[in-house]
């Protein structure tokens, strides 16, 4: 009997379960249409009960497009450099506390042109309990905003560098090679329009962006924490409680994503990570490119 993948959604605005697919197996191209088009209709799928080595999460992800190399490349795996690994065990310069990142909201590696179009995360080492990761819905954030801050935020774009200067909370400690590599300082708009569905979105990185133009730093960062409270809305969330076994994956391009630090410390957690290319990113305040 040929068990047929299943796909449901988990909330009403966002996330969707996959189960009854191994994508340690080459999937025909039925399949990994339907998977691609779940993607851009729920924004985050949680596809079960994978057993992957770093090669084979590395090739699944690959369904989904291209890997890219991550900015934290004291992180890459050795024999897999594509693959990063995210540990709370990883105190930064040498220090021996134990680290959350990427605790906060946001969206991945904006300060470069052409920033990752999804992002994905697979569990290897869990905590009894929490370590949760939080991904919310930027489409649905954006139409949620009143009319006149629409208009007010159409025509604005981002100007993204590694840390800004006036960042919340700043937490960048890049490897010394990678200083100054991304860091011209890259335009981004900060209503992103999807490639795909055509739907716009809120995006930004609070701490990576220096600051909105024409504004000052402080300012830009007042804004955008505005927009996290009105857009950020509890129904807008999918919240993984991992278990051992998923693959988790969502679309950089119209949802923030956030560890939650909400476990126990002295209790080890590693993910493995991949990002995929993407494109220009355009919207209202910025023409498409090709
Ligand atoms: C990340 O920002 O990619 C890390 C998310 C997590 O560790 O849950």
């Amino acid at each position: 009997m040929v068990i047929e993948m299943k796909i449901s959604k988990l909330t009403e605005n966002i996330g969707a379960e996959v189960i009854d697919v191994n994508l340690k197996k080459e999937i025909d191209r039925g399949a990994k249409e339907r998977l691609n088009q779940a993607l851009t209709d729920n924004i985050v799928l949680v596809i079960r009960d994978q057993e992957f080595k770093p090669a084979e999460y590395l090739a699944a992800v690959s369904v989904f497009g291209e890997p890219m190399e991550q900015h934290f490349t004291q992180y890459q795996l050795k024999e897999t450099p594509l693959v990063n690994y995210v540990s709370n065990r990883d105190a930064y310069n040498g220090g021996t506390k134990p680290v959350v990142r990427g605790a906060g909201w946001h969206t991945d590696h904006t300060n470069h042109e052409r920033p990752p179009k999804c992002t994905s995360l697979y569990a290897v080492v869990l905590p009894d309990e929490g370590g949760d990761t939080g991904v919310a819905n930027m489409r649905a954030g954006y139409a949620a905003l009143p009319d006149d801050m629409k208009r007010r935020i159409n025509k604005l774009q981002t100007l993204n560098v590694i840390e800004g200067s006036a960042s919340p909370r700043p937490t960048s400690k890049l490897p010394k090679e990678g200083k100054g590599k991304h860091d011209r300082g890259i335009l981004q708009p900060l209503v992103r329009t999807h490639l795909e569905c055509g739907e716009n979105a809120l995006y930004f990185h609070p701490i990576k962006t220096e600051h909105i133009v024409g504004m000052s730093p402080e300012e830009s960062q007042m804004l955008l924490q505005e927009l996290l409270e009105l857009a950020v809305k509890d129904e807008f969330i999918y919240r993984h409680k991992w278990r051992l076994g998923d693959m988790l994956i969502w679309d950089n391009r119209c949802a923030l994503h956030q560890a939650y630090q909400d476990y126990d410390l002295s209790q080890e957690r590693v993910l493995h990570r991949v990002i995929l290319h993407g494109e220009r990113p355009f919207g209202p305040s910025m023409p498409r490119v090709a």
